[in-house]
Parts: structure tokens; C-alpha cells; sequence
């Protein structure tokens, strides 16, 4: 497809945690539908507390490339979702380059494991402070740039099967994603007025460097009855992109088609919904 064929062309979309993982799809995707991409990742370590390998710069670089590769603009930068002041000025200097914002994909995040009451008071703190409030100040940074474009828009929060049920082992990584719930829903309220349509998503299980399975083994080897919350995924016999077989894990790429679809015309409708993205896993 010609750059300037897709559903998104001529609009702009800002992603936070884009270096790899989900949002390097959101950002390849939405670039391949026409959007020029605003891309911020952390690219090192967040805390002490996080125990999988943090992104790294040359990841950052690759979704460069890869966006790139789509014919689009993208500018990419070093940032921390916890410093507003680095958030605003990215924002600033991507509306300046591009000229409008019309998608935020609110995607950072950190996962930790232990039980609540166990758990030290800073890893309770990272997830927090990176997952809700780092989301907040995404939407605190981005939203009046969108409101001043003017042209409405679509807000994407990423949140987690772990935003809409329990999730014991990981309470404190629960906390936040219900939080954003909260924030996606008030805010959905709050920018109707300009055409802006807000919306969560609740992935389950895709296969990113988050997901650590000798942790998730050792607590529930720890606490076996907390396997009852995770479910695994249901069998699915011809995946979208014609494979066949089980496959336990989504792919950043299925995920990234719901936010295609919500940020572009064809949910013009949806505003304030949480999205289950977990092939009906939930429901178990
Ligand atoms: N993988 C899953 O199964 C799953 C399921 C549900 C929800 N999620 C959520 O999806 C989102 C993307 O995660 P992923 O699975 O792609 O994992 P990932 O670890 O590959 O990607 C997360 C990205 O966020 C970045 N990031 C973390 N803290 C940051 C900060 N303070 N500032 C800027 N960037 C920061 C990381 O550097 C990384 O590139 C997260 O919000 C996660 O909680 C993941």
C-alpha cells in the first residue's frame, strides 16, 4: 500500500513504549495504515524491581526503521512516561514537525511478581508510577495538543485482562490497569465535546519480553491456586493470518490490529469501552 492510501493518512499518532514489543507493532501498523508516529520509550532499565531485560536504544532504532520502511515520518525519542516535562516537550516537537495529533496510544508498562502484603514498597511504586500515573501524565501531556489540533481524535490505553479481574501475584500490576480504567472512562467523558473518543484494550497473553514464564512457574508453583486466574488460551484452528494450530500466546500484531480499529473511522461509535483482546479467555 502507498503511504498516503491508508484510513490514517495525513493523521499523526503518538506511542508510548515503542521500542519493541506491542507498541513497535502499533507504531508499524499505524504508520502502514498513514499515520507519521510520534515514538517515546525509556530504553533502559526502570527499576531494580523489574526482573526482565529492559529495551534497549537499538530497539527504539529498529521500530524507527521499521516505520520508516512504511514510507511514514516518525520521531522517536528517548523519554520516561514518570518525567511530564520530557512528555510535553516531545508532544510540542512532534505537533511542530507534523502538525497535528490525532491518535495517543498510551502503551508503557511494567510488570512485577509477589504477593501484596510481601511486596517492598518499591516495587509497588514502579508499576504504579509507570502504569497509572505514567499513564495519566501521557494523556496530561498529549490531550491539549489534540484538543488545539482540533480535528477530534482517538485515545487508545493499554491496559490488561489484569484491568478487569484479579490477578493474584501481581495485585499491585492489577491496581494500575483497573486505574486506567478509571482514567480511560472519565476521560472519554470529559473530550466528547471535541470529538475525541477514548477506549481501553485488555490484552491476555501476548508473546513481548514482559511476559517472564519461570516467574509466573515459580509463583505458581509458590501458591498453585492462583493458576485459577490464568487461564489458558483457547484452542484457535486457523489464526487471521491463515497459521494453523494452538498458539498459547497473541501475537504484538493482533493486538495491534483492535488499535487500528479504534483509532481509525470503523469505531467511530466506540468511546468509553474497555476491549477485551484475549480470544474469549476471560470468560473461563
Ligand atoms: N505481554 C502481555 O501479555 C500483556 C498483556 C496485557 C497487557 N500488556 C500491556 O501491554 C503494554 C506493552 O507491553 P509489552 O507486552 O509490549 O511489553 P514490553 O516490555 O515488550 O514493552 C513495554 C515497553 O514499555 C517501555 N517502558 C516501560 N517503562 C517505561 C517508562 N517509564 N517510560 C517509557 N517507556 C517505558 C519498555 O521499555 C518497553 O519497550 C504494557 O502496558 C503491558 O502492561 C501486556
Amino acid at each position: 500500500m502507498a503511504a498516503t492510501d491508508g484510513p490514517l493518512s495525513g493523521q499523526v499518532a503518538f506511542i508510548t513504549g515503542a521500542a519493541r514489543g506491542q507498541g513497535r507493532a502499533h507504531a508499524v501498523r499505524l504508520a502502514s495504515e498513514g499515520a507519521d508516529i510520534i515514538a517515546i520509550d525509556i530504553c533502559k532499565p526502570v527499576s531494580d524491581t523489574i526482573t526482565y531485560p529492559a529495551a534497549t536504544s537499538e530497539d527504539l532504532a529498529e521500530t524507527v526503521r521499521a516505520v520508516e520502511a512504511t514510507g511514514r515520518k516518525v520521531l522517536a525519542r528517548e523519554v520516561d512516561v514518570r518525567d511530564l516535562a520530557a512528555l510535553q516537550q516531545v508532544v510540542a516537537d512532534g505537533v511542530e514537525q507534523f502538525g497535528r495529533l490525532d491518535i495517543i496510544v498510551a502503551n508503557a508498562g511494567v510488570l512485577s511478581w509477589g504477593r501484596m502484603f510481601e511486596m517492598s514498597e518499591e516495587q509497588w511504586d514502579a508499576v504504579i508510577d509507570v502504569n497509572l500515573s505514567g499513564t495519566w501524565r501521557t494523556i496530561r501531556a498529549a490531550v491539549p495538543a489534540m484538543i488545539e489540533a482540533g480535528n477530534g481524535g482517538s485515545v487508545v490505553v493499554v491496559s490488561s485482562s489484569a484491568g478487569l479481574k484479579a490477578t493474584p501475584g501481581n495485585s499491585h500490576y492489577g491496581a494500575s490497569k483497573h486505574g486506567v480504567v478509571a482514567l480511560t472512562n472519565a476521560l472519554a467523558l470529559e473530550v466528547g465535546e471535541f470529538g475525541i473518543r477514548v477506549n481501553s484494550i485488555h490484552p491476555y497473553s501476548v508473546d513481548t519480553p514482559m511476559i517472564e514464564p519461570h516467574a509466573m512457574m515459580e509463583i505458581f508453583g509458590k501458591y498453585p491456586t492462583y493458576i485459577h486466574s490464568f487461564s489458558p488460551m483457547p484452542y484457535v484452528a486457523v489464526n487471521h493470518d491463515g497459521k494453523e494450530g494452538l498458539k498459547e500466546f497473541m501475537q504484538p500484531t493482533e493486538v495491534a490490529d483492535v488499535v487500528a480499529w479504534l483509532a481509525g473511522p470503523g469505531s467511530s461509535t466506540i468511546s468509553g469501552s474497555q476491549i477485551a483482546v484475549d480470544r474469549g479467555t476471560m470468560k473461563y
